[in-house]
């Protein structure tokens, strides 16, 4: 099989740790639903054992994994147009990530800039799953046979990783294009969001402070406070993109903007260009509180129900396997393994 000749199909996943936040809506959720319903069958997972890398309460990790879900679902992802699931209820992940763990070298995971950024000097103490954990998303997504992968920029190099396993895996057992080269999918003006309050800090559910980040469950005042306080600079919105280029607080809020309403950076410019922050801003927090309040207010009714979401996601579990078994029974067989059929 050629990867030209694997069927299309799209998988990506979010982690459970800590809230969402309008960096993985912009970068990831809404791109995720725009594709949905397209010429792929569409893969989406709740990364639970992702998440557990870093220390997870065990008391809140399960309500997280629900969150997650009820952020796709209440975004527009529909689990009977596509496959929904969480992680942990698929434990073909875990089976292949070992195999991966045997095929990816060292130095490749050396190289992982997030492993770096995540560790910092604590390098020695972190877990061996952290250090691990490009070669568990590269069996995410080759489980499938996943031939698209919708991220943020900052899962570029992973997704890159992930090919290097596919070919090393194909070329040290021959089996031609058993695995696919996948293309990582970063588009859009919203692959990077960044932080409110730092423009050269990428928006995390983990930064210091709340006022840098949108939460996708704030309320109204909330995000529109964020907004308001959000750093810029004192010159008024430029006349043309390149005005932008050296100024990384303003550039962000154009990008949201644009995301927001489905536009590119320069119709905002078209709009905005030469107005001052108390216009933009203002017109920035009413459209968020429009496009994000629907979504929040889904979300809340959902977690008032866990034992649906639960029953969605093990639905999607199965569905999940009937794809993942097979591959994963071959890839056994490929490497010399006996395992059982299921
Ligand atoms: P995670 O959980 O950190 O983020 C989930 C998705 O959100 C995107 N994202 C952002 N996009 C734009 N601006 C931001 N500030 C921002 N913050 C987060 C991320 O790029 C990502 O697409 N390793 C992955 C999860 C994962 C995965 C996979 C993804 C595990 N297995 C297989 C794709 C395929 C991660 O930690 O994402």
């Amino acid at each position: 099989m050629t990867a030209a000749t694997h069927t299309p199909r799209v998988f990506s996943g979010i982690k459970p740790s800590g809230g969402l936040t309008l960096g993985n809506y912009l970068g990831a959720i809404k791109r995720f639903v725009d594709m949905q319903g397209q010429d792929y069958e569409t893969i989406y997972c709740v990364v639970d054992l992702h998440a557990i890398t870093v220390w997870q309460d065990p008391a809140e990790l399960k309500n997280a994994t629900r969150e997650v879900a009820a952020g796709f679902i209440a975004s527009g992802i529909d689990p009977t147009k596509s496959i929904l699931f969480n992680q942990a209820s698929v434990p073909q992940h875990a089976e292949l990530g070992w195999i991966f763990n045997c095929v990816a070298r060292v130095g490749w995971m050396n190289r992982m800039t997030q492993f770096k950024d995540k560790a910092g000097k604590n390098a020695e103490k972190v877990s061996l799953g952290l250090y691990a954990y490009p070669s568990l998303m590269a069996a995410d997504i080759l489980l499938y046979h996943a031939t698209h992968v919708p991220v943020g920029e900052d899962q570029k190099q992973h997704v890159e990783l992930t090919r290097d396993i596919a070919t090393k895996f194909n070329n040290d057992f021959k089996c031609d294009d058993f695995f696919p080269m996948c293309e990582p999918i970063i588009e859009g003006p919203a692959t990077r969001v960044m932080n409110l309050r730092d423009g050269s800090k990428k928006m995390s559910k983990s930064g210091e402070s709340d006022m840098e980040r949108i939460n996708m469950t704030d309320d109204a005042d909330t995000i529109a406070k964020k907004f308001k306080k959000a750093k810029t600079d004192p010159e008024p919105l430029p006349e043309s993109l390149d005005g932008l280029s050296e100024r990384p607080e303003a550039r962000n809020l154009v990008n949201i903007y644009a995301a927001l309403s489905d536009t590119t950076n320069e119709a905002v410019i078209a709009e905005f260009g030469g107005e001052g922050w108390g216009k933009f801003k203002p017109a920035l927090a009413d459209l968020a509180v429009d496009k994000l309040a629907p979504i929040s207010t889904e979300m809340k009714r959902l977690m008032d129900d866990p034992a649906e979401i639960d029953r969605i996601l093990l639905a999607g579990a199965d569905r999940a396997q009937e794809i993942a078994e097979p591959i994963l029974q071959q890839t056994y067989d490929i490497v010399g393994l006996l395992r059982p059929k299921r």
